[in-house]
């Protein structure tokens, strides 16, 4: 029998347009919309663009980045967070994240990070020991607006997990 049962609750706010964003939530919003436009996604058509706001207000961008061996290439929030770490590692803290994808010739839509992504992005999280919020767009149009990437992958592993005690 089970010792126990419980439910785990995810929270976030659902806005109806860009227009209910701080302006530099706006600017995170628009350079991850812009950003696709340099994606490099010639296999799957799917253009993810990346924007990490840092606390001066500068934006740093990632894009998807794919390769004929399919497996080498890599999504949009890890060029960003990898970029930003490898090119500016003074950088201060991230104080928001925003992502966008459209397909080729077509209209923005969802864009959910995959599971390796949410891996990478908590450890960003927890290193920095502060929250970054997160801007997604909904299936719906709408957007989402989580307070910390914490709340994208409960059960995550961590480096805690590696010392075994
Ligand atoms: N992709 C991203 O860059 N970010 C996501 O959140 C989902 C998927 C990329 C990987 C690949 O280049 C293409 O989108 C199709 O999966």
């Amino acid at each position: 029998m089970a010792r126990n049962s419980r439910q785990q609750l995810i929270t976030y706010e659902e806005l109806d347009s860009a227009t209910d964003l701080t302006g530099p939530e706006q600017a995170a919003w628009q350079a991850a919309r812009e950003a696709t436009a340099d994606a490099y996604a010639p296999y799957s058509g799917f253009h993810v663009g990346a924007a990490l706001l840092l606390a001066d207000g500068s934006i740093f961008r990632g894009t998807n980045q794919e390769n004929a061996a399919y497996p080498s290439g890599l999504c949009a929030e890890r060029t960003a967070l990898f970029g930003l770490a490898a090119g500016q590692p003074a950088h201060g803290p991230i104080v928001g994240m925003a992502v966008a994808a459209r397909p080729s010739g077509g209209d923005f839509g969802p864009a959910f990070p995959c599971g390796a992504c949410r891996q990478v992005m908590l450890e960003y999280e927890s290193r920095q020991g502060q929250p970054i919020p997160l801007l997604l767009p909904g299936r719906d149009g709408t957007i989402l607006r989580f307070q910390s990437l914490a709340a994208l992958m409960p059960f995550s592993f961590s480096a805690d997990d590696l010392r075994s005690e």
